[in-house]
């Protein structure tokens, strides 16, 4: 199966549940709904749902357990959208090739929305029954993790960082989340220790090295293919990898990062092969 194929399935089971959860919400206001819909079912690559699920998978062969948790993490991931392209924050007004939420709504919804997608995302990962993943998903999603990041990230602008600092601030804001996505589909499959730690290993590469593609792209990307404005991480002057290393430097820095994310999947056999293949596409996708 190619990668393409991979997330398209991935991303098909995650949305006819995403919908499904959606269905059994009652009393919404109409305005709130639609605006949560708008931005969630815009599309999106759905990489971390991929890992959840494809995680879990070869663990038990079956991803099943692992649905609530690639719903809640997708939930998650686009309520940080929503927040990141605010004006108060990149001030951006294309996402997932649509005008940001905020530009449609105004302000304030598309605040709520992302209120809404945050809070209902815990309600959706502990239909898993899983205390430990549901804890799991705060702490990377919280102070801790995304959030955290995210000031770090503002608080970066117009400084110069050092690689050390730059690499914190990209493994909380980004990199949480993914990192995560691996370990609540290694948990979820019953992986045993040894199982979840290389897990653990191959989804922080892969964050990593995620963030340091979206960096890349803002500055050679195309933006009818990704779907949002490049050149904003220089306009508003952003430490990023290219600032730091140029751009060769950088898109080295990913492949070294990807090698680590595909050797810390060595234990596993041909079943890994779709999360090897992810790997290589975190770093060569142009979207
Ligand atoms: C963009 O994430 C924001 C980052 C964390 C770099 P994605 O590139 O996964 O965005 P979608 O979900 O495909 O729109
Ligand atoms: C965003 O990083 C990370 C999030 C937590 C949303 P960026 O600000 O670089 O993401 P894009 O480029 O706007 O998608
Ligand atoms: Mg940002
Ligand atoms: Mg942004
Ligand atoms: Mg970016």
């Amino acid at each position: 199966m190619s990668v393409s194929q991979f997330l398209n399935e991935k991303a098909e089971k995650t949305e006819r549940a995403l919908r499904d959860q959606f269905a059994t919400w009652r009393g919404v206001p109409e305005v709130l709904h639609e605006a949560m819909a708008y931005s969630l079912f815009a599309g999106g690559k759905r990489l971390r749902p991929a890992l959840v699920l494809g995680a879990c998978e070869i663990i038990r062969d079956d991803d099943a357990p692992a649905l609530p948790a690639a719903c809640a993490i997708e939930m998650i991931h686009t309520y940080s959208l929503i927040h990141d392209d605010l004006p108060c924050m990149d001030d951006d007004d294309l996402r997932r090739g649509r005008p940001t939420l905020h530009k449609v709504h105004g302000d304030a919804i598309a605040v709520l929305a992302g209120d809404g997608l945050l809070t209902m995302a815990f309600d959706v990962v502990a239909q898993t029954g899983n205390l430990a993943v549901v804890r799991e998903l705060a702490q990377a999603a919280g102070v801790t993790g995304m959030v955290g990041g995210q000031v770090l990230d503002m608080q970066s602008e117009n400084r110069q960082l050092t690689l050390d600092e730059l690499r914190r601030v990209h493994a909380c804001k980004t990199g949480a989340l993914i990192r995560v996505a691996a370990r609540m589909g290694a948990i979820l499959g019953g992986a045993s220790q040894t199982q979840l730690e290389a897990l653990t290993a191959y989804g922080e590469a892969i964050g990593l090295a995620f963030q340091i593609a979206d960096d890349i792209l803002d500055v050679v990307g195309d933006e009818a293919n990704l779907g949002k404005r490049t050149g904003a991480d220089d306009a508003r002057n952003k430490s990023t990898y290219p600032a730091l290393l140029g751009l060769d430097g950088a898109r080295q820095r990913a492949k070294d990062t990807i090698d680590c994310a595909i050797d810390a999947l060595a234990a596993f056999g041909e079943e890994a092969n779709a999360l090897r293949d992810l790997a290589r596409f975190v770093v060569e996708r142009n979207a």
